[in-house]
């Protein structure tokens, strides 16, 4: 499957599944029209704003799985094996629409990004939907989906509480006392979603595995202020470090995965080095926690039930 990100959202959209909202909208007001709508949205006129913004776009498990090309939920999970038997490498290329418009050093602002609140009780504006790559000199890439509240107009929290490789990335770099650097990819298709949300073994490329997933190689390009690749078909990529301070700055509070509410965090902090953009960029507020779950539980499904294959459990 060679869909892109646009390529999904006209789908979503010729299926009626996609409403184009044109009236002028206040930020504050978006979560809550996405959560009372069973459409994705697509809010062309953000007040105060000049980028549109979309989401919800993987809301419904038949979002999901019209994302994948599946016509049954479990499918989807098929799909993500797939995509674990047979990877395909990523291909990289020079650059990408991404970079038509770029801000760097002290004209970087993450302000001028539309970024929603999603609950209620948040902390602040949190980036929810941008797949992260890191580099670690030993083990390589890295590929998952961290949340970044925004505090600064060039700095932002990372949500790495829970044990994942990101986490050992970022532990590993503190200790070395060295920025980690990352570039973060928003707006990319649900399959670069897919596979970046599956928790893969230390030194698995789960870029790979979402090609495997399309049956051919994503394209990557090359980091510019950092030495990290982004998703070549992004609508927006941040770049910028993870700087050595520990899991010490409070960030949240979150509305969880759980869909309960959960509370502050102790993060490290990030400083984004560069924003670029399309010229018509848009931004892709993935609705959390509601929208996480559709896409994510199969991956949690595939380990689960490869881990009670190795324990010799049959799963009906
Ligand atoms: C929309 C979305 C948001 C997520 N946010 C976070 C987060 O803030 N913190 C976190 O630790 N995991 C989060 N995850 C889960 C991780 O992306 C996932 O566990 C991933 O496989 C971790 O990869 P890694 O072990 O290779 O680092 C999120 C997943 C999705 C789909």
């Amino acid at each position: 499957m060679d869909e892109t990100f646009r390529g999904f959202l006209d789908r979503l959209r010729q299926a009626g599944e996609l409403i184009d909202f044109r009236q002028p909208i206040d930020i504050r007001h978006i979560a809550t029209l996405v959560d009372q709508s069973d459409k994705a949205i697509f809010f062309h006129k953000v007040i105060g704003y000049d980028i549109p913004v979309v989401s919800g776009i993987i809301r419904t498990r038949e979002r999901a799985m019209m994302a994948m090309g599946a016509s049954e939920y479990l499918e989807i999970e098929e799909r993500l094996k797939n995509g674990i038997a047979k990877p395909i490498p990523p291909q990289r290329i020079a650059t990408s629409p991404a970079r038509e418009v770029v801000m760097k050093g002290d004209d970087v602002d993450l302000y001028k990004l539309p970024i929603p609140m999603s609950s209620i009780y948040d902390g602040g504006p949190m980036i929810t939907a941008g797949v992260v790559i890191a580099k670690d000199p030993e083990f390589g890439i890295n590929t998952g989906i961290y949340r970044f509240m925004v505090k600064e107009k060039n700095l932002t929290g990372i949500d790495i509480v829970t044990p994942n490789n990101m986490r050992l990335f970022v532990q590993r770099a503190y200790e070395a006392k060295r920025p980690l650097p990352i570039s973060i990819s928003i707006g990319t298709h649900p399959i670069e979603l897919l596979g970046a949300g599956f928790k893969a073994p230390l030194g698995t490329d789960e870029m790979a595995i979402a090609g495997g997933i399309r049956g051919q190689a994503v394209k990557l390009a090359a980091g510019d202020t950092v030495d990290v690749p982004y998703i070549a078909d992004a609508e927006i990529v941040l770049e910028g470090e993870v700087l050595p301070t520990g899991w010490t700055h409070p960030e949240g509070r979150f509305g969880e995965f759980t869909w309960l509410m959960g509370g502050l965090h102790w993060n490290p902090i990030v400083r984004i080095t560069s924003v670029s953009m399309r010229r018509d960029a848009i931004y892709y507020a993935l609705h959390m926690p509601w929208e996480n779950t559709g896409l994510m539980a199969p991956t949690r499904y595939a380990a689960i039930r490869q881990a009670l294959r190795t324990a010799s459990v049959v799963v009906k």
